[in-house]
């Protein structure tokens, strides 16, 4: 099987390793959601070998995100594992790093709750959680291309679209996320930073 690819993960990895080698810095479980082709788990479990790093996707995607985790074969990236966070009973727990990029705009709005809620009983406490994409300030894009960015995404799929980040942090908030960091990246992306209290 061929492995998937995305550009994207070629242009940002490097820019968002520089971030996770400030926070990801001790031995520790990273879990991974929507690992999508499996370059970021790659890249960063080789280049963070003191990481445990449990990729995850919808079960629709785990078997193309596991042709490359295969293909690596590395000793701290596992295969993938099936999780879905609209799913009430995400069966993963006992993290003590959690990593996800460019989902919150694909799933709907629904789901982005769904992503927090559960993160009180996933994470140890001390957590370090990373999330990299796209967010809209006080109902503004930061730029022209994400609006254009935002009317791709739903033509694509009405319930999809970049996210509000007054939301984002408030359901981080209920979820016992301090926020340390609102990393600007290329591209006009972020990489927002919390610590489970
Ligand atoms: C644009 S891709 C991003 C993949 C990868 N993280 C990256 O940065 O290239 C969006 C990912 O979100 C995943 N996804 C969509 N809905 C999801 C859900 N309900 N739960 C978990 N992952 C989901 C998709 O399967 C896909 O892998």
């Amino acid at each position: 099987m061929e492995l998937p690819f995305s550009q994207a993960c070629e242009n940002n990895k490097d820019f968002i390793l520089a971030v996770l080698l400030r926070h990801f810095a001790k031995p520790g479980r990273v879990l991974e959601i929507a690992g999508g082709t499996g370059q970021h788990a790659v890249h960063f479990a080789s280049l963070l070998p003191w990481l445990h790093w449990q990729s995850t996707d919808i079960p629709a995607n785990l078997a193309c995100l596991n042709v490359r985790i295969g293909a690596a074969a590395l000793p701290n990236l596992p295969q993938a594992l099936s999780l879905d966070v609209t799913q009430p009973d995400w069966t993963v727990a006992g993290f003590d790093y959690l990593f996800s990029a460019n989902s919150l705009h694909i799933m709907p709005q629904s789901a982005v709750v769904d992503f927090f809620r559960p993160l009180p009983r996933v994470l140890n406490g001390g957590a370090l959680v990373c999330v990299y994409g796209p967010f809209k300030y006080g109902g503004e894009f930061t730029t022209p291309s994400n609006a254009q960015f935002d009317l791709w995404l739903k033509g694509n799929d009405a319930r999809s679209g970049v996210r509000d980040i007054e939301t984002v942090l408030a359901l981080a908030e209920n979820a016992d996320l301090v926020l340390l960091e609102d990393n600007p990246m290329p591209a006009n992306n972020q990489l927002l930073v919390w610590q489970k209290r």
